[in-house]
C-alpha cells in the first residue's frame, strides 16, 4: 500500500469538493466522482462552481492529486475508502431522501474490500438500516462540521473528528482515523447511531443558541437592555461561550433549518414530541418577519415605499441562498405593497426567480438610491465601508436603516441623521 491511502469521493457538491481538495492537500491521491458529466468536465479544467474562500486555490495547487470522473468503476479500482458526499434533501414528509445514498451503496455491490464513509448528513438509524440490507458492508459514519465560507479552515483545524463504526468495521474506522491524524484534533470514536446523532444534535444546539439569543434580543428591546452587551456578559461564562450568540434576523442556510426539522421529525417518528425544537423553529420564522414591523414603525404603511435589501446570501462569504432571510423578507415586503431592490456581491445569480418582482441592483448604492428604508440582511464587509454619512444619506429618499445583524456603526449612523433600528438594542 502506498504511504498515503488513496481516497474516493462520491458526489462532488460543496461537501464533496471540500473533502476531496483538503485530502489532496494532505497528500492523498483523490478520485472524485459525480454523475453530472458537465460538472466533471469543468472541474477537470480547474473551474470551481461554488464560492468558497481558499477552495479554488486548493483545487488548482493539488491538480496532480485530484482526479474527477463520472465512472464508479474507476473509483472502486483506485480507492478503498469511499467518502459518500451526495445530498439528502428533505422529502414532503420531512424525512430525508436517501435515494442517492442507496444508489451509491448498490453500486458498491458486495465488495468486502471497500468501505462507505458517510459524510452526508443522514437521519439517526441510517447506517444501521443500510447494513441490515447489505450485510458485511464496510460502513463508517464520519459527519462533517464545516461552515460555508470557512470550510477549508474548518477542515484543516477541526474542533473534533467523529468516527462511528460497528465493531466488525473497526479496521476501516482505524484507517479513517489515520487520515485525520496530521490534523491533531480530538477523535470521538463511537458507534454509528451516536455519530449520526452528534451531527444533528450539534446543529440543533447551535440553532437553539441563536433562537435563544434572538428571544433575549426581542425582550431586551421591550425592557431597554442591549443584547450585544448581554451576549458579551453571558459569553464570558465558559459554560456558555461567546460564539453563536449574535442576535439577528434569523438563521438560514442549507443545514440548520433542514437538520433541526429532521431531528424534530425523527423524534416524532419514534413517538417523542421534541418541544424545544418546535419553539426554536417557530422563533426563527417569526424573527425573519419582525423587520417588517420595524420598517412600519417609522414609515407607517409600506404601500408604494421602496425598500433596499443589502445582502441576499444567508450569511457572508457564501453565494448560498437556501433558506435565506432575504427571500422571506422580499416576499413579505412585496406582500405589504412595497417595492424591493436587492444587492449582493455574489449571490444574486443563485436567487434569480426567488425574489418575486424585486429589482436586482449592480451595487449597494444603486439599491439605496431613492429608497425609503434599507435593511442590512447579510453582514458583507463592504456594507460597513459604504459612505453612509455622505453618499448614502444623500441618495436615500428617507434615512432609515434596519441593521439586521447589529453590524453597522450605530452611533455614527445616528450622528449622521439616520433613524437606526438594530436587533435587541
Ligand atoms: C452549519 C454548522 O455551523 C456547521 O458546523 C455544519 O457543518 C453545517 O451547518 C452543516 O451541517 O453542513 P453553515 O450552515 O455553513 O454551518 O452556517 P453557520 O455559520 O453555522 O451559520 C448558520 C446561520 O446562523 C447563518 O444564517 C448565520 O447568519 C446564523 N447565525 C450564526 C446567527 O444568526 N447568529 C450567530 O451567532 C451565528
Amino acid at each position: 500500500m502506498p504511504e498515503k491511502e488513496p481516497i474516493g469521493v462520491i458526489g462532488v457538491g460543496w461537501v464533496g469538493l471540500c473533502t476531496a481538495a483538503c485530502f489532496a492537500e494532505l497528500g492523498h491521491d483523490v478520485v472524485a466522482r459525480d454523475i453530472l458529466p458537465d460538472k466533471v468536465e469543468s472541474l477537470r479544467r480547474g473551474e470551481v462552481p461554488i464560492h468558497e474562500p481558499g477552495l479554488p486555490e486548493l483545487v488548482r495547487s493539488n491538480a496532480d492529486r485530484l482526479r474527477f470522473t463520472t465512472s464508479m468503476d474507476e473509483v472502486l479500482e483506485r480507492a478503498r475508502l469511499l467518502f459518500c458526499c451526495v445530498d439528502t434533501p428533505p422529502t414532503y414528509s420531512g424525512d430525508a431522501d436517501l435515494s442517492r445514498v442507496e444508489t451509491v451503496v448498490d453500486e458498491l455491490g458486495d465488495s468486502t474490500e471497500h468501505a462507505i464513509v458517510m459524510k452526508s448528513t443522514v437521519p439517526v438509524g441510517t447506517g444501521r438500516s443500510i447494513r441490515r440490507r447489505h450485510e458485511g458492508l464496510g460502513y463508517v459514519s464520519n459527519p462533517e462540521f464545516l461552515k460555508e465560507g470557512t470550510a477549508v479552515k474548518d477542515f484543516m483545524a477541526p474542533d473534533r473528528v467523529v468516527i462511528g463504526a460497528a465493531d466488525d468495521a473497526g479496521a476501516f474506522a482505524e484507517r479513517v482515523a489515520a487520515l485525520y491524524e496530521p490534523l491533531g484534533a480530538p477523535v470521538v470514536r463511537t458507534d454509528v447511531a451516536s455519530a449520526e446523532m452528534i451531527k444533528l444534535a450539534s446543529n440543533a444546539f447551535l440553532a437553539t443558541k441563536i433562537s435563544f439569543i434572538n428571544e433575549i434580543a426581542n425582550v431586551s428591546e421591550e425592557l431597554g437592555a442591549d443584547v450585544t452587551e448581554v451576549a458579551r456578559g453571558m459569553g464570558l461564562d465558559d459554560r456558555i461561550g461567546s460564539r453563536f450568540l449574535r442576535a439577528g434576523i434569523g438563521y438560514g442556510g442549507s443545514c440548520f433549518p433542514k437538520d433541526v426539522s429532521a431531528l424534530k421529525q425523527l423524534a416524532g417518528n419514534s413517538g417523542y414530541h421534541f418541544q424545544l425544537l418546535t419553539a426554536v423553529i417557530e422563533v426563527n420564522e417569526l424573527q425573519k418577519r419582525r423587520t417588517v414591523g420595524k420598517l412600519k414603525k417609522h414609515l407607517g404603511s409600506l404601500v408604494g415605499r421602496e425598500i433596499a435589501l443589502l445582502g441576499i446570501a444567508f450569511k457572508p462569504d457564501t453565494d448560498d441562498v437556501r433558506e435565506a432571510t432575504s427571500l422571506v423578507l422580499a416576499a413579505r415586503l412585496q406582500g405589504e405593497g412595497a417595492g424591493v431592490r436587492v444587492y449582493d456581491p455574489v449571490a444574486a445569480g443563485n436567487a434569480s426567480g426567488m425574489l418575486g418582482g424585486a429589482r436586482d441592483c449592480a451595487s449597494a448604492l444603486e439599491a439605496l438610491d431613492g429608497a425609503h428604508g434599507a435593511v442590512l440582511v447579510t453582514e458583507w464587509p463592504e456594507f460597513a465601508e459604504l459612505d453612509w454619512a455622505g453618499d448614502v444619506l444623500a441618495r436615500m429618499a428617507n434615512p432609515l436603516v434596519v441593521d439586521g445583524r447589529n453590524f453597522l456603526d450605530r452611533e455614527a449612523l445616528r450622528d449622521a441623521g439616520f433613524d437606526y433600528e438594530g436587533i435587541g438594542r
